[in-house]
């Protein structure tokens, strides 16, 4: 039995946590495919102090690297079998093992590699993680005789452990697990207990702790201070990994990847490659030149505004295309969503290509790939839910320009990006936007895409932004948009019969859009943006709210 509940996330299919995914899509087929290799390794991180997770297939990994980093401490998620040489580089100054669903006394089940023990390094093993301490330093692992999931109440053994540091005797936390240790490892000693673990906490004098519960859960309130403890008095850090260190640390990076060399970079308004080609402007200044491919699929005033930011604002080189044309006919007709982010994709790839070759001699590619995709791209069996749909499967590759990529974002979260985009003086308002998908209205458009119906789109979309700001609530939504539907319906204006289109309004809250819930939007400002649009976009005359989560919805119509 697993120690762990699987996550209902296991079963998602891979979604987009950067917003500005054209042109990686490319290139990670040539990653996967082994292509050209126009792909340099990147630099990892050179932060002063960092702490290695290594994962066990927990569902809350992720969770323990960002809580980490929230209190200002670097740290990298690595597979379970990940070798020393492939974390040497870190210089970790702990170890976190996490969560997962095996059994320590399964056939096979996975365990931490001997660099673990054998490096003198500080060590904090979280559930499974527990097990896996106990299991490999010479304790025992059993079946318990009941599962035990959700809140219990912490008592330490005997105060005075620095791990529980400023908190007090008792504390609530969260547990999830079937397994439970039967017998200490040597040198080992409990430090709390709850009414169904005996051993809730054990540690050694070496700095090796093992914690039945979730620290880095919200149902766990003192787990950040726990967490903290561990990294402060145990591991010695000294939380120093901060935007603007970040900042100086990425900036030095960039400088020495690039050289002298010319680096290109598509903007597309989303916050991902804003930020990156900031960060790149800032290392080699002139050196870059970014490419805005006007598709004809942004939202209104939304070109206008990414070159008014980056040409005006920040005086940087940008390559402005008006190829509007050029997709809408590409796209008449297609209804498939498959089929339009396919040819949203290539038809980008190939106008993208065409400006990089009137620059002349281009050395890197800089994109603003973040550390979610990076993670998933490394799990198999993540990259089969990819198929649902084809982010990173739309079509061929650029064979002309061989390219390496510059990644400053690579090891960073959504929020930590939008955190280095603040400190870069990125304007708020950009910095704080809703993810928009690379296809853009067109998979917000159901049925074939036209002008006409981009227009309509463009205008009810335009409302309920206004409408979301008003109310104070654009920065609590993940997402909020309007999709037009392919349903018309009969109304009446006045003494007129009116038959137009069904708008639905799609608004969700989030922490990383591998699930979602649909948004308690108030009533008011439902009714609001409904009269709005109604009576402001002359061929809508019916909107509806969408209240289909995610799973069994996705977050877009298309
Ligand atoms: P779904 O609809 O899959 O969306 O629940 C999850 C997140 O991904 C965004 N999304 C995309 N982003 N290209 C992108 O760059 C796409 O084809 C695409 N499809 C969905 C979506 O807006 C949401 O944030």
């Amino acid at each position: 039995m697993g120690t762990e509940a699987t996550s209902p996330q296991s079963t998602s299919r891979r979604v987009a946590t950067s917003d500005d995914l054209e042109v990686s899509a490319y290139l990670e087929i040539a990653r996967e495919k082994g292509g050209q290799q126009p792909l340099a390794q990147q630099p990892a991180s050179t932060a002063a102090e960092a702490v290695v997770v290594v994962d066990f297939g927990s569902q809350y990994s992720r969770l323990i690297a960002r809580r980490v980093r929230e209190l200002r401490v670097y740290c990298e998620i690595v597979p379970h079998d990940a070798t020393w040489e492939q974390v040497a580089h870190l210089q970790p100054k702990g170890v976190v093992l996490s969560g997962g669903p095996a059994s320590v006394y399964e056939e096979g089940a996975p365990l931490a590699p001997p660099w673990v023990y054998g490096r003198s390094l500080p060590v904090l093993g979280i559930c499974y993680g527990m097990q896996v301490l106990a299991h490999q330093l010479g304790g025992a692992v059993m079946p318990g005789t009941r599962r035990e999931y959700g809140h219990a109440e912490l008592h330490q053994d005997a105060a005075g452990s620095p791990l529980f540091a400023g908190l007090p005797t008792s504390l609530p936390v969260w547990m999830s697990h079937g397994d439970r240790i039967e017998r200490l490892p040597p040198g080992f000693r409990s430090l709390a207990y709850t009414d169904n673990s005996p051993v809730a906490v054990m540690a050694n004098d070496q700095g090796i702790i093992g914690l039945q519960f979730h620290p880095e859960v919200a149902h766990t309130p003192a787990g950040k201070a726990i967490l903290a403890n561990f990294l402060f008095h145990i591991c010695g850090c000294q939380g120093t990994w901060t935007p603007k260190n970040f900042v100086e640390e990425a900036t030095e990076r960039i400088r020495q990847q690039v050289g002298s060399g010319r680096v290109i970079c598509a903007l597309s308004g989303g916050v991902d490659s804003a930020v990156a080609a900031t960060l790149v402007h800032r290392a080699v200044a002139d050196q870059l030149t970014c490419i805005l491919v006007n598709n004809g699929l942004m939202r209104r005033q939304e070109p206008e505004r990414v070159v008014n930011t980056f040409r005006r604002n920040m005086k940087m080189n940008l390559v402005y295309v008006n190829a509007e044309e050029r997709f809408l006919a590409r796209l008449k007709g297609v209804t498939d969503p498959e089929e339009k982010r396919k040819v949203v994709g290539e038809e980008f790839i190939r106008v993208f290509e065409e400006e990089a070759v009137k620059l002349g001699k281009v050395d890197f590619l800089a994109q603003g790939t973040l550390y979610p995709d990076v993670i998933e791209s490394r799990a198999p069996e993540n990259r089969a839910a990819a198929k649902i749909k084809t982010h990173h499967n739309v079509g061929g590759l650029p064979t002309r320009m061989v390219l390496s990529l510059v990644e400053p974002l690579r090891y960073l979260f959504k929020d930590e990006v939008r955190e280095v985009g603040l400190a870069l003086g990125l304007p708020a308002e950009m910095v704080q936007r809703q993810p928009f998908p690379g296809p853009g209205l067109a998979i917000r458009i159901v049925g074939d895409v036209t002008r006409e119906k981009l227009e309509v789109l463009r205008s009810c979309d335009w409302i309920v932004m206004d409408e979301i700001k008003t109310a104070d609530l654009y920065r609590q939504l993940w997402q909020s948009f309007a999709v037009l539907t392919d349903t018309r319906s009969v109304g009446v204006m006045g003494d007129y019969r009116t038959y137009g289109y069904v708008v639905a309004i799609r608004a969700v809250t989030s922490e990383d859009a591998m699930t979602a819930d649909w948004a308690r939007l108030p009533y008011e400002v439902l009714a609001k943006v409904s009269n709005r649009i109604v009576n402001e976009v002359p061929q809508v005359n019916r909107v509806v709210y969408d209240i289909t989560s995610k799973p069994p919805g996705t977050i877009e119509w298309e």
